[in-house]
């Protein structure tokens, strides 16, 4: 079960134009739009496709209004996808396209999707942008300024569960997820097995089902806040953050989005082994969900309107 991660997402939508301009600002590359729908994709060829949420190709709805509609798995191999289609055959539905790909339901009753990734190998940067105190990366050259940041990685998903165990089970038993931590009765963070960052899904407990939200990789911290700066001045609304995470280490800012989910630049999360001890909190202490936490915006203009009157 050599899950490489998420390969598509696939959303319906309401509005194509609203999520279109949507994801056009968040820096996704737009490769294809039709009067079908709109598909976009990060650096490495992870897929974003929206489609009008009544588009009888989209696989059937959970809940109702704009959501993600299918979670695409990446699997390392054809040999995998054979394995995957098995055994989940043993108890559900599961359908082939012409090219392969498998389509089935989760535990929860969420569509998931396999198929052999599509994903291509990140450029690595030949001189990094960092400067730090006797390690010096960057010479005779400015900083990048640039608002525009180039989305790397399609990262994580998060849905609500409302029976956390058995959903979780599902992808750690049926599926080789590993479970890199966790809020027991609360949330379960794990990542696919092939999938060395700390979580590629999370699952909350929630009195109904539904998508929380997705994670895209930019750059470093830096590009966390140019490209959450630059989100915020051309009208989209912070959802939380900026802030820096503790369990998986990673700079945030999230974001609401026409799309029923909403959206998480990230950057620098932890990668881990088989040597990674998972942790079991048995409450959710405010202090493990960010170390530090910006205000949000309207407290910063009511701070920096206080300081014009002083
Ligand atoms: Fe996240």
């Amino acid at each position: 079960m050599d899950i490489v991660g998420i390969d598509a997402l696939r959303f319906g939508v309401t509005d194509l134009d609203a999520a279109r301009r949507f994801f056009s600002d968040w820096g996704l590359n737009e490769i294809e739009r039709s009067a079908a729908g709109l598909r976009f994709n990060t650096l490495d060829n992870g897929e974003i496709e929206v489609r009008l949420e009544r588009d009888a190709g989209l696989a059937p709805a959970v809940v109702s209004g704009p959501t993600i509609r299918e979670v695409i798995w990446g699997v390392a191999s054809k040999e995998n996808l054979d394995a995957i289609g098995a055994e989940l055959e043993k108890d559900r539905k599961v359908t082939r396209d012409p090219d392969g790909t498998l389509h089935s339901t989760d535990a929860t009753g969420y569509a998931i999707a396999f198929r052999v990734s599509r994903a291509v190998a990140l450029p690595v940067s030949a001189t990094p942008a960092v400067n730090l105190p006797g390690e010096v990366h960057r010479i005779d050259r400015r900083a990048n300024f640039s608002t525009r940041v180039t989305i790397r990685h399609l990262g994580h998903v998060v849905f609500f569960a409302p029976n956390l165990q058995e959903a979780s089970d599902f992808y750690m038993k049926r599926l080789g997820f590993l479970l890199s931590d966790a809020y027991v009765n609360v949330g379960t963070f794990m990542r696919a097995r092939k999938a060395p960052q700390h979580h590629t899904l999370f699952l909350l407990n929630g009195a109904k089902p539904g998508a929380h939200h997705v994670a895209f990789e930019v750059g470093d911290f830096h590009e966390v806040m140019m490209a959450g700066m630059a989100m915020n001045q051309k009208g989209w609304e912070t959802e939380f953050g900026p802030g820096r995470h503790v369990i998986g280490s990673n700079y945030f800012w999230y974001f609401k989005t026409p799309c029923g989910a909403a959206t998480e630049y990230y950057a620098d999360m932890d990668y881990l082994t088989e040597a990674w001890k998972p942790r079991q909190w048995k409450t959710v202490p405010a202090e493990t969900i960010a170390c530090w936490l910006a205000a949000p915006e309207p407290r910063w203009k009511a701070i920096a309107n206080a300081n014009d009157d002083s």
